[in-house]
């Protein structure tokens, strides 16, 4: 049996700009996704999942990483995926079932492990699982763990690699945060509604071809997150804060948002030094950055929403047990 976990995520600036080759940040969190891969008996006919035989409509990411990576007719392989993430919640749970994967398979063909390849694999199956449209955002913080900038430029010392998808093309970064950001908290405020992400990133397209003024607020969100890292690298959360209600308001005007994640966005205002949504929307999770993560935890739960203070900056994917029969 090998087995592989992988972390979610929270995008603290610039989700959905990204996908337009914009910069982004976002950090690693303490919950895990765990997959469990065993080799079958040569008689076996299918890859299987709990039991079940492995197809695409039902596990996308997961034949496609057979196919990719293992070879659809190599030997027959079993898998078990138990997760701490919430799926469908902008935390990123798809991306760390397909960085875990790829890292499992990778380590189960005896090939070397390259970290770059991993997130690229990664990437390329949750591009197909969103129509193509997918920035490395999500594959890149859960394969490396820490805090992950993308940009549209390379940025010196911590430069990672470059990625490019249907002309779009990212810098991919590690970012130390400073020890100020790492003194507050990021508290998760969950909606319990269930958002696609493929679905939410292909209506701000349609939303842009309709009404190319939003692109104002795709520029805006750009804007911002420079401000934003800026504010980061030198320790002052009162401006990232500040930025992060800002990049909320745009990522209003562009359809991504609701009521729900709204009530929750300003319920922690009350408390929090800056709240938005995260990830792509359309219910699923905010954060918000606090210096009172138990009043702002409590304000979210009054306000209807499932609060975590999460620990961020997490080691990315990491084999936890190797004994491969
Ligand atoms: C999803 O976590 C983030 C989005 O920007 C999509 C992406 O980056 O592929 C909405």
């Amino acid at each position: 049996m090998l087995k592989v976990s992988a972390p979610g995520k929270c995008i603290l600036l610039g989700e959905h700009a990204v996908v337009y080759g914009h910069p982004a940040l976002a950090v690693s969190i303490d919950m895990r996704l765990e997959i469990n891969i065993k080799k079958l008996s040569s008689k076996s006919e299918y890859h299987m999942i709990e039991g079940k035989e492995i197809k695409r409509n039902h596990h996308p990411h997961i034949f496609d990483a057979i196919n990719e990576i293992w070879g659809a007719d190599s030997q027959k392989l079993a898998f078990e995926i138990s997760s701490e993430i919430p799926t469908s919640a902008g935390l990123g749970s798809s991306a760390a079932l397909s960085v875990a994967i790829s890292m499992g398979l990778v380590t189960l063909k005896n090939e070397k492990i390259d970290l770059e390849k991993i997130s690229s694999i990664a990437h390329k199956l949750e591009a197909d699982s969103q129509g193509g449209l997918a920035s490395p955002m999500d594959s890149s913080t859960s394969t490396h763990g820490g805090c992950i900038l993308l940009a549209n430029e390379k940025l010196g010392k911590n430069w990672l690699y470059s990625r490019t998808l249907n002309n779009k093309k990212w810098e991919i970064h590690s970012f130390e945060l400073h020890q100020n950001i790492k003194d507050v908290a990021i508290v998760i405020g969950n909606t319990g509604i269930h958002g696609s992400t493929g679905d939410l990133v292909k209506g701000v397209k349609k939303r842009l071809e309709e009404n190319p003024k939003l692109i104002q607020d795709i520029e805006a969100i750009n804007a911002l997150t420079a401000l934003g890292v800026n504010a980061i690298e030198q320790g002052d959360v009162e401006t990232l804060g500040a930025v992060m209600n800002l990049n909320h308001t745009h990522l209003q005007n562009i359809g991504v948002s609701c009521k729900e994640l709204d009530d929750l966005v300003s319920a922690a205002r009350e408390t929090a030094l800056g709240a938005k949504l995260t990830g792509a929307g359309g219910g699923g999770c905010m954060i918000a950055l606090s210096k009172n993560p138990k009043q702002t935890a409590r304000d979210i739960e009054l306000a209807g929403g499932r609060s975590y203070i999460c620990k961020f900056g997490v080691e990315g994917v990491k084999i936890e047990d190797s004994m491969i029969d």
